[in-house]
């Protein structure tokens, strides 16, 4: 199985449109330590020429020109894409605006939790997916799933939705409610598998780590893991933004409630932060934080990034 990141950043991308900071200025400049992000997205294949997307980024049409995988192959139809099917992890801006771009009647089949259906149904805009040529089929939490094409034809990809820590997509929240109108479902982790490989775990909002979830994840070949922020007040020092990574549904890299101590003594064999925040330190290379990181045995996800397993 090979696995591409095809966006590291979180929502807004890095640098995003407004950050006006340092770090967005060495982005902007080309600095080779602060390299520009997409936002968030990888992508899986079994035998190199059918893909499979997991979240659908609004950077999603830059993401497919950079990455020769997903170009139509030379011998196609005049009209075609490897992209056979579409994996949702939640309804978040960040990994369902990109679905805009797939329209233009491509056969393709698009996988996520009920809950997330149910949020895509009733945006009409998605009807751009045209329903002649777009599967839509539901996850369902623990199932084990053969993902298949439009035309059912097996991908070799097998995967297994389960509900992790968060909330509801931001664009969703019920202010009046306490729980903003989170129920189970609007956020899981995904556990991913072909038959020539174990699996590995796409996780990249998560706001806590239950006892069962430490468990699910002990002796993985490899982790992708919620890298939003690293300090769960960052934005909050920063001067940029009046939440807290806990309140946005996200565990923090660092600290007591940290990721990094949540995975200490879990045995995971590649551990790797993806989904990160403009003000994460982890995006500049020689960093204190990153290298911090790398003492505790975790890599950070980079744009173009590979993996074969
Ligand atoms: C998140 O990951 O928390 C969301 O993408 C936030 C957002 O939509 O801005
Ligand atoms: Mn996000």
């Amino acid at each position: 199985m090979k696995i591409l990141v095809l966006g590291a950043a979180a929502g807004g991308g890095f640098p995003q449109w407004n950050s006006n900071d340092s770090t967005a200025r060495r982005a902007r400049d080309g600095d080779p330590f602060v390299r520009q992000q997409t936002q968030s997205s990888i992508a899986a294949s079994a035998d190199g020429k059918r893909w499979v997307l997991f979240n659908a980024s609004p950077d999603l049409r830059q993401q497919i020109n950079q990455t020769p995988d997903l170009h139509p192959a030379a011998d196609a139809p005049l009209r075609s894409s490897p992209i056979a099917a579409v994996v949702l992890t939640n309804a978040d801006v960040d990994h369902v605006a990109g679905l805009l771009n797939l329209r233009e009647s491509q056969p393709l089949a698009l996988y996520a939790h009920q809950r997330v259906q149910d949020v895509l149904a009733r945006n009409s805009v998605f009807n751009v997916l045209n329903p002649e040529f777009v599967a839509r089929r539901s996850l369902e939490l623990e199932v084990p799933s053969a993902l298949r094409d439009r035309a059912g034809a097996p991908l070799g990809i097998g995967v297994r939705a389960f509900a992790v820590p968060g909330k509801v997509a931001l664009w969703l929240e019920k202010a009046d409610a306490a729980d903003l109108g989170t129920r189970e479902g609007d956020t899981i982790g995904l556990e991913i598998w072909a038959d020539d490989a174990p699996s590995i775990f796409y996780i990249p909002g998560c706001a806590a780590m239950p006892p069962e979830l430490a468990h699910r994840l002990r002796g993985a070949a490899l982790v992708l893991f919620d890298g939003t922020l690293w300090r769960d007040d960052e934005m909050i020092r920063a001067g940029v933004g009046v939440k807290t990574g806990r309140r946005m549904g996200h565990m923090s890299c660092a600290g007591p409630d940290g990721a990094m101590q949540a995975f200490d003594g879990l045995g995971v064999q590649r551990k790797i932060f993806i989904h990160l925040n403009n003000t994460n330190p982890l995006l500049i290379s020689g960093s204190p934080e990153r290298h911090e990181a790398g003492c505790a045995g975790w890599e950070v996800a980079g744009d173009g990034m590979e993996i074969v397993l």
